[in-house]
């Protein structure tokens, strides 16, 4: 793991993996609410020949909080985060809220992205009930009952057959979920609720986009996925058929694949 320093001296974890050459441009993996990095180990035996870099966002794992709240300062930090380890362009993918954050950075430094994966996310704000949720987590976070929270949270966002059959990958998700800080799950809270839409960010998109989607993802209704989908000028649509919200450890070698041939096409493509 390297850690570096931002400007005002919060740290941000980032881990290499795979195989780095000078100047290549790499896949950069964002995870989602409650996790950190260690999201993606499912992944990394098949992409060796990858080079990958998986950040942790402000607030999770090793990285300190944010200085403020919302996706823009997530996308704001990981961009000053990758200017420190020399990385000018990449393909970011980000799972569910890392999704957001890699909306938030398509945004503002669309000229740093040769490509961005959407990993079971989306580019649409916040429904009244959604932030009604949110809230109501914000408030159990407060009272001190983060076990109960993070305990409610990951069992059902995997496809049903998946949970029953592998209750020790669901229990291992949990324990990710207790080793984050409150105040980081808050803030991710508070930011996910003043999220902005992102459809022209898709329509305006200058590279290609890809979405990998799970056809039973509690979260992310398929229909409103697909929809955002044709957005792009250049868009890889892959549906992961009995996957729930969390391909890469439901089906990790095919979200491996998917990430990897994309990857692929992004930096093999004429600028
Ligand atoms: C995630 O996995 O990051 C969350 O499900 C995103 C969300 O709550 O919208």
């Amino acid at each position: 793991m390297k850690t570096v320093r931002l400007a005002d001296d919060r740290r941000i974890a980032c881990h290499p993996s795979g195989h780095h050459t000078p100047g290549a441009v790499p896949l950069v993996l964002l995870h989602g609410f409650c996790e950190d990095s260690s999201v993606w180990d499912t992944l990394l035996p098949f992409l060796a020949d990858t080079p990958v870099w998986r950040l942790d966002l402000p607030g999770f794992g090793g990285s300190d909080l944010p200085a403020t709240v919302g996706m823009a300062a997530y996308a704001a930090d990981i961009r000053a985060a990758l200017d420190i380890l020399g990385i000018e362009r990449c393909v970011l993918a980000g799972h569910s809220m890392g999704g957001y954050t890699a909306l938030a950075f398509a945004k503002i430094f669309p000229g740093a992205l040769a490509g961005m994966s959407l990993v079971h996310s989306h580019p649409y704000p916040d429904t009244p009930e959604r932030i009604e949720g949110r809230r109501r987590g914000i408030e159990m976070l407060q009272a001190g009952k983060k076990d109960l929270f993070v305990a409610q949270l990951f069992p059902a966002l995997f496809a049903p057959r998946f949970a029953q059959a592998h209750p020790e990958q669901v229990e291992s998700l949990v324990q990710q979920g207790r080793r984050q800080s409150a105040e980081g799950i808050i803030a991710a809270l508070q930011g996910m609720i003043a999220r902005e839409e992102h459809l022209g960010t898709l329509r305006n998109s200058a590279f290609p986009v890809q979405f990998i989607l799970g056809d039973q993802d509690a979260i992310i209704p398929l229909e409103e996925a697909l929809a955002a989908a044709t957005l792009p000028t250049s868009a890889d649509i892959r549906v992961l058929p009995g996957v729930g919200h969390l391909g890469m450890i439901e089906q990790a070698q095919q979200t491996a694949w998917m990430l990897r041939d994309f990857w692929q096409f992004c930096v093999e493509r004429p600028a």
